[in-house]
């Protein structure tokens, strides 16, 4: 028997396109009531390109949609004590709305540290204690930006989650942490029966073969295979690597976690990589420091 590729795309870009739109109009009436843009500062220390090529996203999303935006390069040999300075500077300047510190940190600072330092009312990416714990509780704040970003991509493509069986691969902070909760949440998109997997689950593919939405954030090129996934299932992948392809000009591809090839005949939707959850998760970095500029 032979399947039809019938699956759909639940596409960052163009979902990202759209909120961004709304954002814009938000932002020009910040700007006119108070007289300034909502203003973003990302903090980057060190040279990871990786890093590099993430914060300059977020910039440059930030000139799209009309906001300011401040980017802080610091050495990779930045003193941990000279960090915490930096960020009581932004808790304490009138002119950031909100800020972060593009991670991860060089080894001899301690993340946890720098994130617990940010002040609440400024972490516009989500991850401090009082947002997390503020978001188990149903309670406003800040929601970490790549679980929002798939929340928001599961509402504009109208994705039916009530009921379904939900399983998040990874136990992450700041994803697979926080997806769990936002899936089981009272909420639409939300009312999913959760499963956590994570790297000590026995038989994987078995769990995950259940899932009528999988979504994977194991950080392991193509490590979802055809076999994993249930025909028809909804497939969000969060993954995004470089691997080597001779084939390419560049010599490398861009993939995620999911091996989308083989996985997305047998899906409903499926999200690209690139252009996925990346442009969300940047999307809602901008959802959140608007809030911050509102509030
Ligand atoms: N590193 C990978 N993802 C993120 C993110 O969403 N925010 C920050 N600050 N660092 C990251």
């Amino acid at each position: 028997m032979t399947t039809l590729s019938t699956f759909r795309e639940l596409n960052g870009i163009e979902c990202g396109k759209a909120v961004r739109a709304r954002i814009a109009e938000a932002a020009a009436r910040v700007k006119s009531k108070r007289g300034h843009a909502p203003h973003l500062a990302a903090v980057l220390v060190g040279d990871d390109p990786a890093s590099q090529t993430y914060v300059g996203s977020k910039v440059k999303a930030c000139e799209e949609v009309g906001f300011r935006s401040s980017l802080l390069k610091r050495p990779a040999d930045i003193a941990e004590a000279d960090l915490l300075r930096l960020v009581d500077q932004l808790n304490n300047d009138p002119q950031v709305d909100g800020f972060i510190v593009q991670l991860p940190l060089p080894k001899h600072i301690n993340e946890e540290r720098i994130t617990l330092a940010i002040a609440p009312g400024k972490d516009v990416d989500g991850f401090h204690p009082q947002n997390l714990g503020r978001m188990l509780l149903g309670l406003p704040g800040y929601l970490p930006a790549t679980p929002n970003g798939i929340v928001e991509l599961l509402k504009h493509y109208e994705v039916p989650t009530e009921g379904k069986h939900c399983v998040v691969v990874g136990r992450s902070n700041i994803v697979g942490t926080p997806m769990a909760i936002l899936m089981s949440r009272n909420a639409n998109p939300g009312n999913c029966t959760v499963t956590i997997a994570h790297s000590r689950t026995k038989d994987l593919p078995a769990i995950t073969r259940q899932a009528d939405i999988l979504i994977v954030a194991i950080g392991k090129p193509n490590f979802i295979t055809a076999d994993m996934v249930k025909q028809g299932a909804v497939v969000v992948d969060v993954g995004i690597h470089r691997v080597d392809d001779a084939t390419r000009k560049k010599g490398y591809r861009i993939c995620g976690d999911v091996d989308f090839d083989a996985v997305a005949p047998n899906s409903a939707w499926i999200t690209p990589v690139p252009g996925g959850v990346g442009p969300m998760t940047v999307t809602s970095l901008l959802l959140n420091t608007l809030k911050a500029a509102e509030n």
